[in-house]
């Protein structure tokens, strides 16, 4: 990736900084001229080593010695210690990229949800409407489509059947951040992410499953019978994406049509864009992909359709494309060889 731009000494806030988006996003952040203030309660919902790692990729960074980096291991819900942080550093824009994520786990792991994504965004949107913030920034996800059939998935369409915890709090997120958009004037732009990976990606993600699975001779367990499309996303054209977007905040609309409402639209200085590859994949295929990646061939489980999950995902980032005039683009076969090279090396398998 390029490492072009300045971001002039901006200070910015990254919650989930030792996540998979996170790291990636602090590390360009730090490399493009920008004050980052990381956030990560490094919980263990998967391997803290690997998110510990995260960090001190970004800390071992040559060109971030000279102070601009600090990291609070805290959570969002501490309203009070956050204060502080705001207090401290203020930061003109945040980026929330801390969740709790995952479809499946939510089934039975309900209230990490409501802390994280309901009670710690709640806290966090307030600070920014208390401290001027020019710009937050969060992450959405392609999972409020819920029980959408339609594709592509556009964000001028209707999203309120949810089929998942998860998607219901991505959603409400969205709604909550509208409210604070139109009552305070909070510039608010949510990212509806669709399956992102790569190198650093996440545990308890498809590709990683697999991968694992496979160099370890385990079967890999492919859901409702393989019958699955998926837009899988490159990592890397998440973080231009979110480059473009940052010192892009949305502006108050007042051309918006009162009498015939777009979802898609808002008078309050408020949106939405999909990011996703707009090329959906047969599940099946991406496995043969990582197998060729690989030089190996998988063991194949098959198994019915996980409650809360979705068949197919796609995207439609025509918006998105119009606004930052870019397309996500990397093909999966790049994508996933770039992942296999990092994990065995860094596995050492
Ligand atoms: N990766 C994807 O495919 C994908 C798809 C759609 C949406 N998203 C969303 O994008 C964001 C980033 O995803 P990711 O893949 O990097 O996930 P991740 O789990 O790797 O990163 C999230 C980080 O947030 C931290 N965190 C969680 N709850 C927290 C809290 N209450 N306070 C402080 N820190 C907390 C975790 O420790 C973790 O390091 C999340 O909001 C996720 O829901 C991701």
């Amino acid at each position: 990736m390029d490492h072009k731009k300045n971001y002039n000494e901006q200070i910015i806030l990254i919650t989930g900084a030792a996540g998979f988006i996170g790291a990636a996003l602090s590390q360009y952040l730090l490399k493009n001229g920008a004050y980052v203030i990381g956030l990560d309660n490094l919980n263990d919902y998967y391997d803290i080593n690997l998110k510990k790692e995260r960090i001190n990729q970004i800390e071992n960074s040559i060109l971030n010695s000279n102070g601009k980096w600090k990291f609070y291991k805290d959570s969002l819900e501490n309203f009070y210690s956050l204060e502080k942080l705001f207090d401290e550093n203020k930061p003109s824009i945040v980026v929330n990229l801390a969740a709790q994520a995952g479809v499946r786990y939510s089934i039975e792991n309900p209230q990490a949800y409501i802390q994280s994504n309901l009670v710690g965004f709640s806290n966090l949107i307030e600070l920014c409407r208390n401290y001027g913030i020019e710009h937050f920034i969060y992450a959405s996800s392609s999972s409020v489509y819920g029980g959408n059939v339609k594709m592509p998935f556009s964000e001028k369409m209707s999203v309120d059947h949810p089929v998942s915890l998860y998607g219901a709090t991505k959603r409400a997120n969205e709604l909550i951040a509208h409210s604070y958009s139109s009552l305070y004037s909070l510039p608010s732009t949510g990212l509806r992410f669709f399956t992102v990976y790569g190198p650093w990606g996440r545990p308890d993600m498809a590709l990683f499953l697999f991968t694992k699975a496979i160099i370890d001779g385990k079967p890999i367990k492919v859901f409702n019978n393989g019958e699955m499309i998926r837009d899988f996303t490159y990592i890397d054209d998440i973080i231009i994406s979110l480059d473009k977007l940052i010192n892009k905040p949305p502006i108050q609309n007042k051309s918006f049509d009162y009498l015939n409402p777009n979802p898609d639209e808002s008078w309050a200085p408020h949106a939405i864009y999909n990011i996703g590859n707009s090329c959906p994949i047969p599940l099946l295929k991406y496995v043969e992909e990582l197998e060729k990646a690989l030089g190996i061939n998988a063991f194949k489980e098959y198994l019915p359709m996980q409650s809360g999950d979705v068949k197919a995902t796609f995207s439609d980032t025509s918006k998105l494309e119009k606004f930052i005039n870019y397309k996500p683009k990397t093909s999966i076969k790049s994508g996933i060889s770039k992942f296999v090279r990092w994990y065995r090396n860094y596995y050492k398998v």
